[in-house]
């Protein structure tokens, strides 16, 4: 080889390497998060999602300015998701840089939920309850709706982001070429795998599907027809759950599966998932302990609440109590009677399949058909309205009365609380406006079963809510 073919052999050499560099740097490089407190953690920590399916950030703050039609309202709060002051993302979207600034999503997402004593009173944020406001479907459909319009170009997007932030001209021709194309065509994607949630009942707020998706995604099957829509459930005194069967069929009884599993099907990937950050979540919840309830309530030594506790022990404790024989464990639907479709969305072929995944670090093998539905420690029941595990009875002072005389529909997603009726305002003006209509006769949705307690007198109903408040 001549020198000058040598040396110019070293300069593409040179050229290639440093454009690689600026590649990996621009996008790939990632930085790590951390948060001192556990608090933080949980609503703002990253468990490793942004790197596999983050959104650009930026993306994400460009979407209402370009599409504010498709909103529901001015801005991302409209959807249902709790903001704190000094945050740009809400609790559960952590933002974490990989090459650019990426927003995921966390545990803390669904598993926070917020309460207010009136609607002028300030939001009360609460660790560990399920999320009543959000509506992640309908933040879904927005993504998809903005995907799917020819306005959704590099020039609209970059020019909405310009109005907000500065971008180096490096970052400028990534986005253009690299980021916005490659971030419509996974919504896109998304939005083609999620097509079916189109033919079966929205999921509203505080609910989702949790496992058809994954059916679809991980395990990569054509959607089976089910209908899996399920009410959040709590994430808080695990020490004491332990070998409870989980999630609302008890379709595996390990935690540590189910924490990789959510990862997993929060977006996750294989090789990004943050075990580190996930065990700290649990490490935490572990001994969380749910909210005292914030409003009056009898002192627990008085007539009401011991004639309540009474109550309770004699026919609710060995089901609902810590301790309680079948605490815990799946009870067969037939004995309780309640909606059948969450059950019946999962199969014996389901749970094999997904003990048989092997691209992972770990194998799962605790994942098993049931034949019933969990019968739940009902600590800090109260402010895990609506109830049942499709969510589909607003109140327990509702929960307590026959089938027939539960609402036939309500409004969810408000978070302003009833302390008569014990459960979140499900009707009037404020519901109506702020919330979603449920209705319970579409299918997923019945209200019927459970009728324990529904036969008390109405004193005896009293005296059992008065109790329930404290738990
Ligand atoms: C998109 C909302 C959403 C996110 C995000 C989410 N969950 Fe959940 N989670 C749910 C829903 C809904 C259920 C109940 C569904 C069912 O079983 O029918 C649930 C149930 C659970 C349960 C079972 C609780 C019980 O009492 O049986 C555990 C444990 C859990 N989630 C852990 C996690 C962890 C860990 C993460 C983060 C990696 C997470 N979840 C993220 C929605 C969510
Ligand atoms: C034989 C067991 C059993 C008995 C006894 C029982 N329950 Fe239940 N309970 C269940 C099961 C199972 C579920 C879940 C059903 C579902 O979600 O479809 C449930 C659900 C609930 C829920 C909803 C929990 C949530 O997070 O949405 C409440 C509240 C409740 N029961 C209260 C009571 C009260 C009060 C009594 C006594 C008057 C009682 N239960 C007696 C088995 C029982």
């Amino acid at each position: 080889m001549t020198p000058r073919r040598r040396t110019s052999l070293i300069v593409l050499v040179l050229v290639v390497v440093g454009l690689a560099c600026i590649a990996w740097y621009y996008l790939l490089r990632d930085v790590p998060q951390h948060y001192k407190s556990e608090e933080d953690h949980y609503k703002y920590g990253s468990i490793g999602v942004e790197a596999a399916s983050g959104m650009p950030y930026w993306i994400w703050r460009a979407l209402p300015l370009v599409f504010p039609e498709k909103m529901p309202g001015p801005d991302y709060r409209s959807f249902g998701f709790i903001f704190e002051d000094g945050h740009e993302t809400p609790v559960g979207m952590p933002l974490r840089t990989v090459g650019f600034q990426r927003i995921g999503i966390n545990c803390g997402l669904c598993h926070t939920g917020s309460v207010r004593a009136s609607a002028e009173a300030p939001r009360q944020i609460v660790y560990g309850a399920p999320n009543t406001t959000l509506d992640l479907q309908r933040y879904l459909r927005f993504l998809f709706a903005c995907a799917g319009d020819p306005r959704f170009t590099a020039d609209n997007i970059l020019t909405a982001i310009r109005s907000m932030h500065e971008l180096d001209w490096i970052e400028q021709v990534l986005y253009r070429f690299v980021v916005i194309p490659q971030t419509r065509k996974a919504i896109l994607k998304q939005a083609h795998d999620l097509a079916w949630m189109d033919g079966i009942p929205d999921w509203g707020p505080g609910r989702n599907s949790p496992f058809n998706p994954a059916k679809v995604q991980i395990l990569k099957r054509h959607y089976d027809g089910t209908i899996d829509n399920a009410d959040i459930e709590p994430l808080w005194n695990w020490r004491l759950r332990k070998d409870f069967g989980l999630h609302a069929d008890g379709l595996n009884n390990s935690l540590d599966e189910i924490f990789l599993n959510s990862g997993i099907g929060n977006g996750a990937g294989a090789n990004s998932i943050d075990r580190a950050s996930l065990m700290r979540i649990k490490h935490w919840i572990f001994d969380l302990k749910p909210e005292r309830y914030p409003f009056a309530v009898s002192r627990s030594n008085s007539d009401i609440v011991v004639r309540g506790k009474g109550i309770y022990q004699a026919q609710c404790a060995g089901c609902h109590a810590f301790g309680g024989d079948k605490t815990g464990t799946s009870i067969p639907v037939e004995m309780i009677g309640t909606d059948r479709y969450r059950l019946e969305s999962w199969s014996q072929d389901d749970a094999d399949a997904f003990d048989a995944l092997d691209g992972y670090a770990w194998r799962y093998t605790g994942f098993r058909k049931t034949s019933g539905y969990v019968a739940e420690a009902l600590d800090g029941i109260w402010i895990r309205a609506p109830y049942l595990h499709n969510g589909s009875v607003p109140s327990l002072a509702d929960l307590l009365k026959p089938p027939a005389e539960r609402p036939a529909y309500f409004y969810r997603g408000y978070d302003v609380y009833d302390p008569d009726n014990v459960g979140f305002v499900s009707s009037g003006d404020d519901a109506v406006r702020e919330g979603r209509k449920f209705d319970t006769r579409l299918p997923g949705n019945g209200n019927q079963g459970h009728l324990f307690g529904t036969a008390l007198g109405d004193d005896d109903k009293k005296a059992l809510l008065e109790y329930m408040k404290t738990l």
